[in-house]
């Protein structure tokens, strides 16, 4: 899941009963049967019956093994794409669904993406070494990956236009105010007039941490800086003082490709299918234990457990590459899906980050007002269970954070649970959830320290039942579940997306 805060719209209570989870029984984990006799049809209850906590969480072991592979690389754990350990998840994922024999189909899509990798970085304003500077993502390097040294020379309006750029920022560090146009433009006019790296400071007091987007060859190196310490320098810089920066970047942007795993039972109606995903990848910065080794986790342990059932309807899992990046894998399969196929998927469910340290229960508010019709009975499916066990929930904006964007986009219903990223945890949901109030749900979002210590096991196999429920209850009937119509996004979804994925671009 992305950067920005998603703290809940509203908050809702359910009764209080404590919930209570069964203990494992050994023969619920016999070995697969092959399919040669009569399954019973699939149930939901029988389903969640099948999660244990303990299976969980030998799987996150493998996963945080696997992404010390990342380390040769990288000096520290990470399944970001273009990684040994990306590699290695994907391998991990795609033996697991094989070792269950013919009941899935297997598919892997390859499709390009841009990773970017930034090493090490430095800023220096005078003689101050910056607090807040932050080299954007897919930033390339300072020249030959060394320091460069400069006065910094403040571009006029917000840098979208190359003439706000005076000609004496050749050889400079171009000090640019964030707005109005997106950061990658602004660092290519920086680049184009001969800038040796640019610095686009923040008009709020926040650090700026954002993306340069689709590289470009007149990219320079550039941070995004908080408009606190970008007051006084632009206090002298606006009186002439001189004020001289040394830039240092050392990253690499690359072309790769990656690629998708999707896993389809081959029993159940193939025209209407029940699909849902969670993405494979991590940042660069950590091992993503929680965002989302958690979903993916979960899905391969409902995939497995399911292959106990016979199933009316077709039941479709993805686990998606480069979401960190921008949404890329999901975007992908949405767009290249042909207009027959996309009418078959009846519904798209979303399983990004279900195990936060300080989690609430978030259900995305999709409504049938704003999103594909479908998409509210989904959303409410959700508030049944968790108030059924007796569990608090609170709604959390829809608005294109996670890998359903190109799903709503594409008329296809949509919706999902989550356990909350770097948004603050309220009073109120500290009543509801426990935890801390006044922290994030995941302190370690985003960051080396995502790693087995990083998720609440109470959270995880709560939530890892509810998406058995979801998978359970649609494989068995779509009674009741609005017909799929169009494949076109309504407007509507389309004016409140303000995000597309993580970063910040403008
Ligand atoms: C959910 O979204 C709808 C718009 O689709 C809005 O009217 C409603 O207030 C939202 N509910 C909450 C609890 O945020
Ligand atoms: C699964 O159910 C379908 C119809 O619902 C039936 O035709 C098929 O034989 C069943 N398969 C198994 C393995 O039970
Ligand atoms: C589903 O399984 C549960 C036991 O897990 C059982 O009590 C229930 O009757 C089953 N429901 C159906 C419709 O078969
Ligand atoms: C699909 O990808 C997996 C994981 O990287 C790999 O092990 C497998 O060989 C690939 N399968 C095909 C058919 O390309
Ligand atoms: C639900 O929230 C209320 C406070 O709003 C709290 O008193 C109650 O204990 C919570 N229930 C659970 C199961 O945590
Ligand atoms: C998980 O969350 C529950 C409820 O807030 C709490 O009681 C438990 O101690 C947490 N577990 C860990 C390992 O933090
Ligand atoms: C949504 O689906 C319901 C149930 O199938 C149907 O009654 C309703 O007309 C649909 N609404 C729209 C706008 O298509
Ligand atoms: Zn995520």
């Amino acid at each position: 899941m992305g950067i920005r805060s998603t703290l809940p719209l509203c908050a809702v209570v359910a009764g209080t009963a404590a919930l209570q989870i069964p203990l494992l029984s050994p023969h619920q984990q016999a070995p697969l049967e092959a399919a040669d006799k009569t399954k019973p049809l699939i149930n939901s209850s029988a389903l969640q019956d099948l999660i244990s906590g303990d299976r969980l969480f030998t799987r996150a072991k493998k996963l945080f093994d696997i992404a010390k592979l990342g380390e040769d690389e990288y000096n520290h754990p990470t399944r970001v794409i273009g990684s040994a350990g990306h590699e290695g998840t994907l391998a991990y994922i795609y033996e697991s669904i094989l070792q269950l024999g013919d009941y899935y189909k297997l598919d892997n899509q390859s499709f390009p993406a841009v990773s970017g990798n930034v090493f090490e970085s430095r800023l220096v304003i005078g003689n101050s070494v910056s607090k807040s500077a932050a080299p954007m993502g897919l930033t390339p390097p300072t020249q030959n990956k060394q320091p460069v040294h400069g006065d910094l020379v403040l571009v006029e309006n917000e840098g979208c236009q190359i003439g706000d750029f005076p000609d004496s920022v050749s050889g400079n560090i171009a000090f640019i105010k964030r707005g109005t146009c997106p950061f990658g433009t602004k660092s290519e006019h920086a680049g184009q007039k001969g800038a040796t790296a640019a610095i686009v400071y923040n008009y709020e007091k926040d650090a700026v941490q954002g993306t340069l987007g689709t590289p470009s060859p007149n990219h320079v190196a550039t941070f995004g800086l908080s408009g606190k310490e970008a007051g006084p320098v632009l206090e002298k810089l606006e009186k002439k003082d001189k004020v001289d920066a040394i830039a240092y970047i050392d990253a690499d942007v690359k072309q790769i490709i990656t690629r998708n795993i999707i896993a389809q039972t081959s029993e159940g109606d193939p025209n209407n299918c029940v699909m849902l995903g969670a993405h494979s990848d991590s940042v660069a910065e950590g091992p993503g234990i929680n965002d989302d080794g958690s979903g993916s986790i979960s899905l391969l342990e409902v995939a497995t457990q399911l292959t106990k059932f016979n199933v009316s309807n077709c039941v479709r899992f993805a686990w998606w590459a480069g979401e960190e990046e921008g949404l890329l894998g999901s975007d992908y399969y949405v767009a290249t899906l042909p207009e027959e196929e996309n009418i078959k998927i009846r519904l798209f469910m979303d399983y990004d980050m279900m195990a936060s340290p300080n989690f609430a229960y978030q259900i995305y508010n999709a409504t049938n007002a704003v999103n594909p019709n479908g998409s509210e009975e989904l959303r409410d499916l959700y508030i049944d269970w968790y108030k059924d066990q007796g569990l608090n929930y609170t709604f959390i904006p829809f608005d294109g954070r996670s890998d359903y964007d190109g799903f709503i986009r594409g008329g296809i219903p949509g919706g999902g649970i989550a356990t909350g990223a770097e948004g603050i945890k309220t009073k109120e949901e500290e009543k509801q959830f426990g935890g801390k109030a006044g922290e994030w749900y995941d302190h370690c979002y985003h960051q080396l320290c995502d790693d087995l210590s990083n998720v609440n096991m109470t959270a995880w196999i709560v939530n890892t039942k509810l998406i058995a429920h979801s998978v359970g209850t649609y494989a068995r009937s779509f009674k009741g579940f609005p017909k799929r119509t169009s494949s076109v996004a309504s407007s509507a979804y389309e004016s409140e997306a303000k995000y597309h994925g993580s970063m910040l671009y403008i």
